[in-house]
């Protein structure tokens, strides 16, 4: 019998998915992918299939169950540990998430938006003061969203040098030893910080105040009545932390190249700005960073006419999902115009993005006010020369060299 096709893989173009995938959505919505230790699991690439899955409570998050799939080797020291949140099932999940919904909510973000907006503007003041030429990840796109979390959250942004690459190790670490290691820098980390704010809150700041953010209302309020006790608190911070920068930042340079790699949609987006909440929508379909939502089945699944067998591995492929035909005609093509609804590239279900309002938000003002700033924004070297990350984690640029003016 054939090997199944494996999964993940290297995207050949940053913008679509793998060419390798192509023949899966063909043979139907749900088919057997091999993983790295050629365990196989189940791909899901349907949208209606997708969405039904993921509000299927005989799917479980739970990472350290045994069965759970992993995408990457690097994960395996990990997954023994127990991951907030996007690692947990209802009723702890709901709890969880319960206290943070008030921060990420709709009216909470517009809030933010002057914030994000001076933030976007010093950054493209400096870029401005210092090019051209730049190189946009690391003066533009990683910046804005980890400023934005790290005042959000009440960490300092000075120690972003740290957090940041703690979090590249976790995700894209070299090995298990080295991604676990980054792990537990990181908690650390904000393990010493939730002490520093509790001692604060106990009104003995002392030397070691910290900004005031998010954070400090959890450790005030949640530690304060015994909602959630320290360690939950230390593993929120550190989701939060990642997810709030990680994703974004790929975000605004994916979507930046992208954006210039088709000229006519980068004009119909100028001529029209108004239109930048669209063109943000159309990209998270098209990009799809986070792919391969991962799950476990808890119980016999009959879907599509296949059985997905308690103890059976699930992948929701959400880059292949979004490029679903029957759902979004023409779906290979970049259409700013295109109503995006539906997609998945924030999930679905329990597990959707918390922080979907915030990254909205910031990539609006990111993107419309990088194109307003340098209108003749062009890449500073040919775009097959510009590396992307691998295809077992989030997808993104690994740096971006762009130019304008006579640069
Ligand atoms: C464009 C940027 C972003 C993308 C594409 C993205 C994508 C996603 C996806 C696909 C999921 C669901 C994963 C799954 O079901 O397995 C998710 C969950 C999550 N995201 Fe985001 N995200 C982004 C930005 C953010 C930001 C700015 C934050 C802020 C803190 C954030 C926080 C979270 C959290 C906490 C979860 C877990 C939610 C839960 O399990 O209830 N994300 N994100």
């Amino acid at each position: 019998m054939a090997q199944a096709t494996p999964f993940p893989q290297d995207r050949t173009c940053p913008y679509h998915p793998p060419t390798g995938y192509r023949p899966l959505s063909e043979q139907g919505p749900l088919n057997r992918v091999t993983l790295y230790d050629d365990s196989e699991a189940w791909l899901v690439t349907g949208h209606a299939e997708a969405q039904a899955l993921l509000t299927d409570p005989r799917l479980s998050a739970d990472r350290q169950n045994p069965a759970f799939p992993l995408l990457a080797r690097r994960f395996e020291l990990s997954r023994r540990e127990p991951l907030a949140l996007l690692g947990v099932d209802d009723p702890l999940h709901n709890k969880q998430r319960r206290t943070l919904i008030p921060t990420f909510g709709v009216k909470q973000v517009a809030a933010m938006r002057p914030g994000i907006q001076r933030v976007v503007d010093e950054l493209l003041d400096a870029v401005l003061a210092q090019g051209p030429p730049a190189e946009l990840v690391a003066a533009f796109a990683l910046p804005v969203p980890s400023i934005v979390i790290c005042e959000l959250l009440g960490v300092p942004y000075a120690d972003h040098d740290f957090f940041e690459e703690a979090s590249r190790r976790i995700l894209r670490g070299a090995t298990a030893e080295d991604s676990e290691a980054g792990r537990l820098e990181l908690m650390d980390y904000l393990g010493d910080l939730v002490d520093r704010k509790a001692k604060a809150a106990g009104g003995h700041p002392g030397r070691d105040a910290t900004p005031e953010g998010v954070l400090d209302e959890l450790v005030r309020d949640r530690l304060g009545d015994g909602t959630l006790d320290r360690d939950e608190l230390v593993r929120l911070a550190l989701i939060l932390l990642i997810a709030g920068h990680e994703t974004t930042a790929n975000m605004i340079s994916l979507g930046t190249f992208t954006l210039l790699e088709h000229p006519d949609q980068l004009a119909a987006l100028r001529a029209d700005p108004e239109r930048t909440r669209d063109a943000v929508e159309e990209l998270l379909r098209f990009l799809s960073i986070a792919d391969g939502l991962v799950r476990v089945a808890t119980e016999d699944i009959e879907v599509a006419g296949r059985t997905i067998r308690a103890d059976d591995g699930v992948i929701l492929s959400a880059a292949t999902v979004n490029r679903d035909t029957t759902v979004y005609p023409g779906a290979d093509d970049l259409d700013v115009r295109r109503n995006a609804r539906h997609h998945l590239a924030f999930g679905f279900g329990i597990h959707q993005c918390l922080g979907q309002n915030l990254a909205r938000a910031e990539l609006e003002i990111a993107l419309h006010s990088l194109l307003a700033r340098i209108p003749d924004l062009r890449l500073a070297v040919p775009a097959d020369e510009i590396r992307m990350k691998p295809g077992d984690t989030i997808q993104g640029l690994v740096e971006l060299p762009v130019t304008w003016g006579r640069g």
